[in-house]
């Protein structure tokens, strides 16, 4: 009766396998890239939407690192994002002069990544880059560089393996695609 489930229909559009095929793809990439640096790198999962993804990522991440995470919150509560974003929970590590990765979600107009990111830059990290698990370009309005993506998607909203619509099927295995029943 309750069942939020029987609300909505759910296409699944990447599947476990093809999300674990990519996770660890990614992780090559990132390896390469932070392999020479030479120092513990910091990786900053953005919760709650990235908590599976960052759980699988950073067990196929090579290099010394530590991770943290940063919950925020939205002024508002509707899908628009174009919000100030308030800090529910900071950062435990200092991240000065360190190299900063952050672990994302979704980018859909840029607006959360851009601030977070000038809120660490206070900080002065030695750099920040971004991953990215999923990708909306088309719905841009700030201008935001992720140096890894997992998928790029169109302007659909997006659900499963840690992404929520209103709290729920975080615990999806598959990222698919929500749509009302009518
Ligand atoms: P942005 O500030 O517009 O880039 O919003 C990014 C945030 O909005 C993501 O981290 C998600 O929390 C949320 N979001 C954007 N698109 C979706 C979606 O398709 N499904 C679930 N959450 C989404
Ligand atoms: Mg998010």
């Amino acid at each position: 009766m309750n069942n939020i489930k029987n609300q909505h229909n759910i296409k699944i559009l990447f599947s476990k396998k093809k999300i674990a095929h990519r996770i660890t793809e990614l992780g090559k990439s990132i390896n390469k890239y932070y392999y020479k640096k030479n120092s513990t790198i910091i990786l900053i999962g953005l919760l709650k939407g990235s908590f599976i993804f960052i759980a699988d990522l950073c067990r196929k991440i090579n290099f010394s690192n530590k991770i943290d995470f940063i919950t925020i919150s939205r002024y508002g509560n509707n899908i628009k994002s174009n919000k100030k974003i308030k800090i529910l929970k900071n950062l435990d590590e200092n991240i000065h002069s360190k190299h900063v990765l952050i672990i994302e979600d979704i980018i859909d107009s840029g607006n959360t990544l851009n601030q977070i990111q000038k809120i660490l830059l206070l900080q002065q990290p030695k750099s920040i880059s971004i991953c990215t698990l999923l990708d909306k370009p088309n719905r841009r309005e700030v201008d935001i560089y992720a140096k890894w993506i997992g998928f790029t998607v169109p302007d659909i909203f997006m659900v499963g393996y840690g992404i929520d619509y209103a709290q729920q099927y975080r615990n999806l295995p598959y990222l698919g695609k929500i749509t009302k029943k009518i």
